[in-house]
């Protein structure tokens, strides 16, 4: 299966986000990751429903939310009408997964489940079946530009091993610290949709880093 690059838009320059978005796209990038904080699930505070109409307004491609977020359900319905064409939630902050993915698919778009590193992946295994998406994180969520951790191989071949057994479609992403070099890594761990933000943005080169992933995956 093709590997997806989705670029995280964090890391972006905001400064010429239509620029930065046109130049992920020449260079072939598949989606777009909006990542949204809301400095108590995580330290940090980021964008808001209106920056993914803005994003929607400046691309045709799909816009995965990634809602790290302590509330993630009081959220859904503004992020879904601004035009996200998924939306994740993070297993952490729900009592009722199976009830908070039927929240978010009854408003018309993908769901996805995330966890953190020091979350068990016992916790999305059992919900495969259930959703579009489930991403992996390699750094703990909050910030760009941390470091990669390797623990996570493992623990994208344990979902993706699970998801072959349940012939799933499953869309098995990892966000965090991913680059040119771990990219095949983790495609031969069993990613198949690879989130990054600074080693895509990093130099305002969004097009080439692209395209050097792309190679780096040997994938057209
Ligand atoms: C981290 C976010 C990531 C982040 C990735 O909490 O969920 O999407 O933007 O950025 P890099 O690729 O710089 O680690
Ligand atoms: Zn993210």
């Amino acid at each position: 299966m093709a590997v997806l690059i989705s670029p995280s838009l964090l890391a972006a320059d905001l400064a010429c986000l239509a620029d930065e978005i046109a130049r992920a796209e020449e260079g072939g990038c598949d989606t777009f990751h909006l990542d949204i904080m809301d400095y108590h699930f995580v330290p940090n505070l980021s964008f808001g429903p209106r920056m993914v109409e803005t994003v929607r307004r400046l691309t045709d491609l799909p816009i995965d939310v990634h809602l790290m977020v302590t509330n993630p359900l009081d959220m859904i319905g503004p992020f879904a009408s601004a035009g996200g064409a998924s939306i994740t939630v993070h297993t952490e902050t729900l009592s009722d997964i199976p009830a908070a993915v039927e929240a978010i698919r009854t408003l018309g778009v993908g769901t996805g489940l995330s966890l953190r590193p020091d979350t068990p992946v016992g916790a999305v295994i059992s919900h495969i079946e259930r959703v579009d998406i489930i991403l992996v994180m390699s750094v703990f969520p909050g910030f760009g530009g941390q470091s990669f951790m390797q623990s996570s191989y493992e623990r994208i071949r344990c979902i993706s091993e699970a998801a072959a057994r349940l012939s799933s479609p499953l869309v098995l992403s990892v966000d965090g610290g991913v680059d040119c070099v771990n990219a095949p890594l983790l495609a031969d761990a069993g990613a198949n949709c690879l989130v990054a933000g600074t080693s895509i943005f990093r130099n305002h080169e969004a097009a080439a880093n692209v395209r050097a992933m792309r190679n780096a995956l040997g994938t057209p």
